[in-house]
């Protein structure tokens, strides 16, 4: 593991991040997915592995190249992520979700590949398990960090957030913003704390977004190393 300029503010901490969009099967060969690309979870796991963290990466399928060193856990529905983050949110100190989890999956997968039929095809979808809301419920120590993703009234959509699911920070941004969001290597984004702090960052890459984030985790943790 490398520790760049002798930091090793996360050595000895478990950091378990999620990253990309889930997939919701409608049939073995089709899904229902959004427009998370997994860059920021990926710089996310990067910039823990760098600090000296020990790294679990709980990825859907993203086609990005795999951090050296985290422990990969390869998921593709909100129901395995689920499965996949309960399983080891014990043993981890901090939980840094930057997934996009669909909030609706097909109520019965079909079990072939469904044909085409008639002009209209309706299909039924039921809520899928809200992972942060119930890591915000279970959680002891562990540090909670959530994303919102939100195209208007940012503020009061991750405030509110922040507070349902009993998250310590919240890293909001507005994907309507050029530089912010989906597929692209930079982010825009607010970062809310539980205590009323509110920090806006400038457009930088994902990288200074990962890194500004753990700047504040590591607060919380109370371990600088300077
Ligand atoms: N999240 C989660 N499980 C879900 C839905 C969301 O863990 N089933 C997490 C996301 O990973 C993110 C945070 O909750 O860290 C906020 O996700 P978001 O979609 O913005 O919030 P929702 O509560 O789903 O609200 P809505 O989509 O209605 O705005
Ligand atoms: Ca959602």
């Amino acid at each position: 593991i490398e520790t760049g300029a002798g930091c090793s503010e996360l050595a000895g901490y478990r950091v378990l991040i999620t990253a990309g969009g889930t997939r919701e099967p409608i049939d073995p060969v089709r899904y229902i997915s959004n427009r998370s690309s997994g860059k920021m979870g990926y710089a996310l796991a990067r910039e823990a592995l760098r600090r000296g963290a020990e790294v679990i990466l709980v990825t859907t399928p993203t086609g990005l190249p795999l951090p050296e060193g985290a422990e990969v856990v390869h998921v593709e529905s909100a129901d395995e992520m689920y499965e996949a983050v309960m399983s080891r949110f014990d043993a981890v100190d901090v939980v840094v979700k930057a997934a996009a989890v669909a909030d609706y999956r097909p109520a019965a997968p079909a079990e072939q590949k469904m044909k085409k039929q008639a002009d209209r095809l309706f299909l039924e979808l039921v809520r899928t398990p809200d992972i942060l809301a119930e890591l915000g419920r279970r959680k002891e120590r562990q540090v909670l960090v959530g994303f919102a993703a939100e195209t208007n009234d940012l503020e009061t959509y991750a405030l509110d957030k922040l507070r349902r699911k009993n998250v310590d920070l919240m890293v909001a941004n507005d994907v309507t913003q050029t530089g912010a969001g989906f597929g692209v290597d930079t982010n825009i984004v607010t970062i809310f704390d539980g205590r009323g702090g509110k920090e806006t960052l400038k457009l930088m890459a994902k990288e200074e977004v990962a890194s500004r984030i753990f700047d504040r985790v590591i607060q919380i943790l109370s371990n600088s190393c300077d």
